[in-house]
């Protein structure tokens, strides 16, 4: 039996999909009733996914591969070009290595370490100061602590560096002018770690034994070739770029703590601050969807997917859909309280398998940032939030609280 997957008529819906954000494809699986259908966007037909057993399908390497997955606007401002999120096959095997070899529970320590340390001293101006935006101020001190763990020399302007950094992760949905400004902020800062990158190689720099930017610059690729030092750049703004993004899930950490303070007054372990960051993961916004192309055509429960098309997986969706969460609408963290479910089912940061997929290889340290940041903003700082706009819009990517959580009377307990 051959069925036709839904389709959305009409020639093309890129405008509606910058219009609706983060719901365009929740919308659609309301409307067509299906976790399946086609739409048309950037002038070819795709393919939307949503739910874990299409989650599971998406991931299935046999049937989808990324080579000329990702749009060229989010190569020039969030990935760069030549990096992991575009291999397949061998050549992704043997890179994403590279990255899991630095993801050890110890390299985990290290980094939450680091960060708290450089929280510290933040905390001694913030304390002076009358008021602050914790979002512009803990990008900085995760941009710092991503440094120093990476082994990038810290420059005198960190928080202009990490504004620049921060660019490429809050333009690429933008067009016009603010999308130019992340073009820029990709050049600019890959030249800045292609200088570091050659540095390692020519041995002119110290204390770089056994960091990443050690590992990476020296890495030799599946065929025993040293990466290109501007590869070998895009990979490490890899590393550094998505820890200074850990400050958009901080935001959303400070205002569940504002907006549930139920929640908030059970936070007394390791393991309840874990779940609390975890439903942070999942109820707050973040990734919209994740794309991939059809390796070579195949027929799936009757459904054809054809060659080359680009076929998109709802992750914001996923973690809502009423199929997989009971009251997916509730932030409620204690669902995840001896949680069984599979890889496919909670994919803010993607499903599947690490090492053999392209599920995000900083999960585990998001994760180990998160619960060390809700850990410190509740047991370890005293503040106010003073009235301030607060709301966030779903349709705008990356979603981030308007006011950019403005703190007051900051003081560390
Ligand atoms: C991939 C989200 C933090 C490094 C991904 C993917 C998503 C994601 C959705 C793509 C999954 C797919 O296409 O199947 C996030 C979010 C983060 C975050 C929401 C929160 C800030 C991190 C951190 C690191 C990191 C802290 C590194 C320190 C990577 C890398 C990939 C990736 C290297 C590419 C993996 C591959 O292609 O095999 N991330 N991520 N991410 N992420 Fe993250």
């Amino acid at each position: 039996e051959n069925r036709n997957i839904p389709e959305e008529e009409g020639m093309d819906h890129s405008l509606k999909l910058l219009k609706e954000g983060y719901q365009f494809i929740l919308n659609r699986r309301y409307t067509m009733e299906s976790n399946i259908f086609e739409t048309k966007l950037l002038g070819e037909t795709a393919i939307c996914l949503t739910g874990s057993k299409m989650a599971e399908l998406f991931y299935d390497t046999e049937k989808f591969k990324r080579e000329g997955a990702a749009p060229k606007p989010v190569q020039k401002t969030l990935f760069g070009e030549g990096g992991v999120q575009g291999l397949d096959g061998e050549a992704h095997r043997h890179r994403k290595a590279m990255f899991m070899q630095v993801m050890k529970p110890d390299d985990l320590q290290t980094i939450r370490r680091l960060f708290a340390e450089r929280w510290q001293k933040h905390v001694r101006v913030w304390e002076q100061q009358d008021e602050m935006q914790f979002y512009k101020n803990v990008k900085t001190v995760l941009f710092e602590a991503a440094c120093e763990w990476t082994g990038v020399p810290l420059e005198e302007d960190t928080e202009a560096r990490a504004e620049q950094i921060s660019e490429m992760f809050e333009t690429p949905a933008h067009i016009g002018l603010r999308h130019l400004k992340g073009w820029k902020a990709r050049s600019d800062a890959e030249k800045w770690m292609i200088s570091y990158v050659e540095q390692v190689r020519n041995g002119e720099l110290d204390h770089v034994a056994g960091t990443p930017l050690e590992a990476f610059s020296l890495h030799r690729d599946h065929n025993g070739e040293q990466l290109e030092a501007e590869t070998a750049a895009v990979e490490l703004l890899n590393l550094i770029r998505p820890i200074t993004a850990i400050s958009v899930y901080a935001a959303f950490t400070a205002l569940a703590l504002h907006e549930y303070p139920g929640e908030a007054s059970k936070l007394d372990s390791d393991d309840a601050r874990e779940r609390f960051v975890q439903e942070v993961r999942r109820y707050y916004p973040f990734f919209p969807f994740t794309a991939a192309r059809v390796r070579k055509d195949f027929t799936w429960e009757g459904h054809t997917f054809k060659e080359d098309t680009l076929t998109l997986l709802d992750l914001y969706g996923t973690n809502h859909h009423p199929e997989e969460w009971e009251n997916p609408g509730l932030f409620r963290p204690s669902r995840f309280e001896g949680w069984q479910g599979t890889p496919f089912q909670f994919i803010p940061q993607g499903g599947g398998e690490f090492d053999f997929g392209h599920r995000c290889a900083g999960e585990w340290m998001t994760v180990e940032l998160l619960k060390e940041i809700v850990y410190q903003l509740h047991e370890h700082l005293s503040y106010d939030l003073p009235d301030q706009k607060l709301s966030f819009s779903l349709t705008e990517i990356p979603a981030i609280p308007e006011s950019g959580i403005i703190l007051k009377n900051v003081q560390p307990v």
